[in-house]
């Protein structure tokens, strides 16, 4: 049997549930991993793609679902054959999530949402990831959502800094300092600026499953699918 206390608001955004009963009678935490910013293009669906091909390479059953109406993500993933988790609309998950159990929702959020639709979806989320590159241009989109946030009580966020230029450039560091002195919640880990990223995107895979220097950013996602693991642990 399976038990699952799923709730679809009048805004049509979904909430999840808690505790799943699955058919092996073991209990499935389900845990929601929102990707968003104001901002366009800071490395969104990337994150998404990335950390959820990690998430399923550790053996956790993963879906993403892909709430951006260009479908950035669904159509990455038909560019290609490796990608074993399921990307969905949140039309298409829904009815997917009345049917399976899965350890992990990766959510990708469209380009540019608005206030009322961050809150939306992050009210429902166990973790909020808000990608931003080191610049002044990302900035400001990423810290008006971030107060959108705390406007809703939520704190259970974290920037991700994102194509993050290789040294001897110290932009990320400089960023993570100031973002850190300002009271703001990063992650250890970052992701490197890289050709991978956009050559996985166009070959329809994740950047680890390329070869030579193509494949490094893959260790970042690595480092910070970790680090993700472990704030879901702490929160629970
Ligand atoms: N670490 C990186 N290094 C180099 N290029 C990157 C990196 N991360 C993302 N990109 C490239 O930047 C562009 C935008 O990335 P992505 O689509 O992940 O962002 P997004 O926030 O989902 O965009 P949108 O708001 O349009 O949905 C893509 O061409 C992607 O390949
Ligand atoms: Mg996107």
């Amino acid at each position: 049997m399976v038990i699952r206390a799923l709730t679809v608001f009048a805004s049509s955004w979904f909430y999840l549930p808690i505790l799943v009963d699955t058919k092996v009678g073991k209990y499935v935490m389900t845990k929601q991993i929102l990707i968003c910013n104001y901002k366009g293009g800071v490395g969104k669906t990337s994150t998404a793609i990335n950390i959820a091909d990690w998430l399923e390479n550790q053996n956790h059953s993963v879906m993403l679902i892909d709430c951006d109406p260009n479908r950035s993500a669904t159509k990455l993933k038909a560019r290609g054959e490796s990608l074993g988790f399921k990307i969905l609309s949140q039309q298409r998950a829904l009815s997917e999530l009345q049917k399976k159990s899965y350890e992990y929702l990766v959510i990708d959020s469209q380009a540019r949402p608005h206030s009322e639709e961050l809150s939306d979806f992050a009210d429902g989320a166990d973790l909020v990831v808000l990608p931003m590159a080191p610049s002044i241009d990302d900035l400001d989109p990423t810290l008006e959502a971030i107060a959108d946030l705390k406007k809703l009580g939520i704190d259970h966020y974290r920037i991700l800094l994102s194509a993050v230029p290789p040294k001897p450039s110290r932009e990320g560091e400089t960023m993570r300092d100031e973002l850190l002195s300002g009271g703001y919640r990063v992650f250890d880990s970052w992701i490197r600026r890289s050709a991978g990223i956009p050559k996985a995107a166009l070959e329809g895979c994740a950047v680890r499953k390329l070869t030579g220097n193509y494949k490094l950013p893959g260790r970042d996602y690595a480092r910070l699918g970790t680090e993700i693991i472990q704030f879901l642990e702490e929160e629970q």
